[in-house]
């Protein structure tokens, strides 16, 4: 059995996921750095399925790369060095419509350069694009990390984004964790209807 930690915003957005999330599917990781959401995904669409990630940084998608190849899933996972602003460009046009995850973890890579962060308006444009890409019943999760820099505007934008989509199109969650001290991280979810 799966355990849910709900206190943990990548726990808690791996476990919404797998509720979305089956063998055969197609998947998104737009910020691949560690490689972890990257392999979750993988290991849950498995062979008949299929993820892409983005990520800029080349540390990333090597560490990632090894991480896939070295858990034999190499055939299952796409890694595209590109800004995810550019998620519609690089996902096959016979997907758009037919991704059932997408997954962004904001912030920086722990460990590497803090100013290669992620941006709240490139992370915009992801977000508008991958609802586009998403098929029915598809989510996407956002763990945002709000004393990072950039962290609260971007969170900001990403409320301000999730309040004005389509209520008719899209279903939107936004858990917070109130009282904490360090590190508020938060996560925002989109099903589309
Ligand atoms: C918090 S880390 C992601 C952690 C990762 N999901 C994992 O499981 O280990 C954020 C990552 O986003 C990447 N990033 C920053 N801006 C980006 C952008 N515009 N497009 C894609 N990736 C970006 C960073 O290089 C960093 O590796």
């Amino acid at each position: 059995m799966k355990s849910l930690d709900i206190f943990r915003v990548t726990s808690l957005a791996h476990s919404i996921v797998t509720e979305y999330l089956a063998e055969g599917d197609i998947a998104i990781d737009a910020t691949i750095g560690n490689g972890n959401d990257t392999m979750f995904l993988a290991q849950t669409v498995g062979d008949k399925g299929h993820v892409f990630g983005f990520d800029i940084q080349e540390k990333a998608l090597n560490e990632t790369g090894n991480l896939i190849f070295s858990n034999g899933l190499q055939h299952s996972v796409t890694l595209f060095l590109q800004n995810h602003a550019y998620v519609r460009k690089y996902i096959p046009e016979e997907q758009h419509g037919n991704i059932s995850a997408i997954m962004f973890n904001l912030g920086y890579l722990p460990g590497t350069d803090k100013s290669l962060t992620t941006e709240t308006e490139s992370t915009i444009n992801a977000l508008s694009d991958s609802c586009d890409l998403l098929t029915s019943n598809g989510i996407i999760t956002v763990s945002v990390y709000n004393e990072q820099k950039n962290g609260l505007t971007e969170q900001l934008a990403i409320m301000k984004f999730v309040e004005t989509i389509s209520s008719k199109h899209f279903e939107t969650a936004h858990i917070h964790y109130p009282g904490r001290v360090k590190t508020p991280p938060e996560l925002f979810v989109i099903r589309k209807r």
